[in-house]
């Protein structure tokens, strides 16, 4: 017995119209989860506008993205004797906050300006810049904390996979290739996992941020195929041979 299965000559225009309106503001939302995405992540590096740094410095963490670098870049930078000082601080920030580094250079300078009010016993609420050990904690930076990570990707999972759902649902009304229909409804879902699993992977392997950048966009990519193929079916195109088997 042969199948018949639907494909967009098959539904009514009201459907049609529910369709388009929804692929539409499914391309809107996406559109603007990207403009989201810039006005969060650019900048994170220190340096204006969106690279891959910014993904790094979110996942993995950046030595220019720590307390202490905030703070003597910002309030801080008025109780330094010497302005000179700073990029002292900063390039051995940025450099790794190494230990030897530390007494050699950076404890004079902290001893002279800051402990009077960065110990303990004065002020226990503030960091403790007395030890290498207290200025470590805010000279080091970790990036995304795991518990933040998975409550993002529980978020995205369930989020995205309903509109990657809905979207390859009226997507499959299209008349093309079998193969290259069944290939083109897993791809924005594989993009999705891989980028997920990758925001996990970046934050031990920084390089991991360009497979991070690379599956967002292939999801994307795919996800914005898929609605542009089906508006343009659903409306443009005439099916020539009627019975459909696959
Ligand atoms: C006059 C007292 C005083 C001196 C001197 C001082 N600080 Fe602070 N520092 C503070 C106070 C108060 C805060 C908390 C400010 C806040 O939370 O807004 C703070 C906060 C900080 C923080 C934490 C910022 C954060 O992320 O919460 C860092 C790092 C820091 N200071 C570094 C320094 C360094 C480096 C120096 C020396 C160049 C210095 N401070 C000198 C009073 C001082």
């Amino acid at each position: 017995m042969v199948k018949h299965y639907s494909r967009f000559a098959d539904i009514s225009i009201s459907e049609k119209i529910l369709n388009t309106v929804f692929l539409l503001t499914i391309g809107l939302g996406y559109l603007t989860a990207l403009a989201n995405l810039y006005y969060t992540y650019q900048g994170r590096d220190g340096v204006a506008g969106l690279s891959v740094n910014d993904i790094v410095a979110m996942y993995h963490g950046s030595n220019s993205q720590t307390r202490l670098g905030a703070a003597i870049n910002g309030i801080m930078e008025a109780n330094l004797k010497y302005k000179s000082d700073k990029e002292v601080i900063l390039k051995w920030v940025y450099e790794g906050a190494e230990e030897d580094a530390y007494k050699e250079k950076i404890a004079p300078i902290l001893n002279r300006d800051c402990i009077l009010c960065h110990t303990p016993s004065i002020n226990a609420s503030l960091p403790d810049l007395t030890n290498y050990a207290g200025v470590a904690e805010v000279a080091h930076s970790d990036g995304k904390p795991i518990p933040a990570l998975i409550r993002v990707s529980h978020i995205h999972l369930f989020g995205i996979a309903f509109i990657l759902f809905f979207v390859g649902k009226i997507f499959i009304l299209c008349h093309m290739n079998v193969y290259v229909k069944r290939i083109a409804v897993v791809i924005p879902f594989v993009a999705m996992l891989l980028d997920v699993l990758s925001w996990f992977i970046t934050k031990s392997i920084p390089e991991f941020a360009y497979v991070v950048v690379g599956c967002g966009a292939l999801m994307g990519f795919s996800m914005g195929m898929q609605i542009v193929v089906s508006i343009y079916q659903m409306w443009f195109y005439k099916q020539k041979d009627k019975a459909i088997t696959d």
